[in-house]
């Protein structure tokens, strides 16, 4: 276990995970403003949980927390993180399974990790890019308190289209306080 709040533990992926991992990244919704396309294969989840396994946390790059309920044991979702500047700032991702959606998990469990990354690891900032459109993803950043920094606008070909780039981001220091 790497994290944990009242309803979730956040953990490392593991090989049993695979088959929820591929069904939820299948689904289109999901997957739209994402960079990978619906349907996601079983061979990629598999080969994704092989290669995040056994990353080390705090190590520079991305690494993935799986997500899972501690009531029923399921695969949720999971958030990813980035660190860069030389572990002194990161960039966070997330994606929940539709039918875990709409309770408040994906803000309990990405509000863990921010809390980790700036309270426990004395991270300087933590920010996230998003596709304009994806409203639930600006509005579970904003539950959080990160702040809208920027709109890029048509900065990025994305699965056929330019579109426009969200900027969000919060300080160890407006964290703190809020
Ligand atoms: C982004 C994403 C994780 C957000 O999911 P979400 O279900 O909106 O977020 P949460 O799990 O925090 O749930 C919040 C919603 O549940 C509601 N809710 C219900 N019970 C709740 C509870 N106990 N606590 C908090 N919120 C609760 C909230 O009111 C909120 O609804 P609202 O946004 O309509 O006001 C999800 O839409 C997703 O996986 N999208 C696809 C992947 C993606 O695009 N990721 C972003 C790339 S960075």
């Amino acid at each position: 276990m790497l994290l944990e709040t009242d309803r979730l533990l956040l953990r490392r992926f593991h090989a049993g995970d695979a088959a929820a991992l591929a069904a939820y990244r299948s689904d289109p919704d999901v997957a739209r403003y994402q960079s990978w396309d619906a349907p996601y294969p079983l061979g990629d989840a598999l080969a994704f949980v092989a290669e995040t396994a056994h990353l080390d946390p705090e190590r520079e790059g991305w690494f993935q927390y799986a997500v899972e309920g501690r009531d029923t044991g399921l695969l949720l979702g999971d958030v990813g993180v980035n660190r860069g500047d030389g572990g002194r700032q990161a960039e966070i991702g997330f994606t929940f399974a539709p039918a875990f959606q709409g309770r408040g998990y994906a803000t309990e469990a990405v509000g863990r990790v921010v809390r980790h990354l700036l309270v426990e690891e004395g991270l300087h900032r933590v920010h996230a890019s998003l596709d304009a459109r994806n409203e639930r993803s600006a509005r579970l950043l904003e539950r959080l308190g990160f702040r809208r920094e920027g709109l890029l606008v048509r900065a990025s070909y994305w699965k056929g289209e330019w579109t426009d780039d969200l900027l969000y981001a919060v300080l160890a220091s407006e964290w703190a306080t809020s």
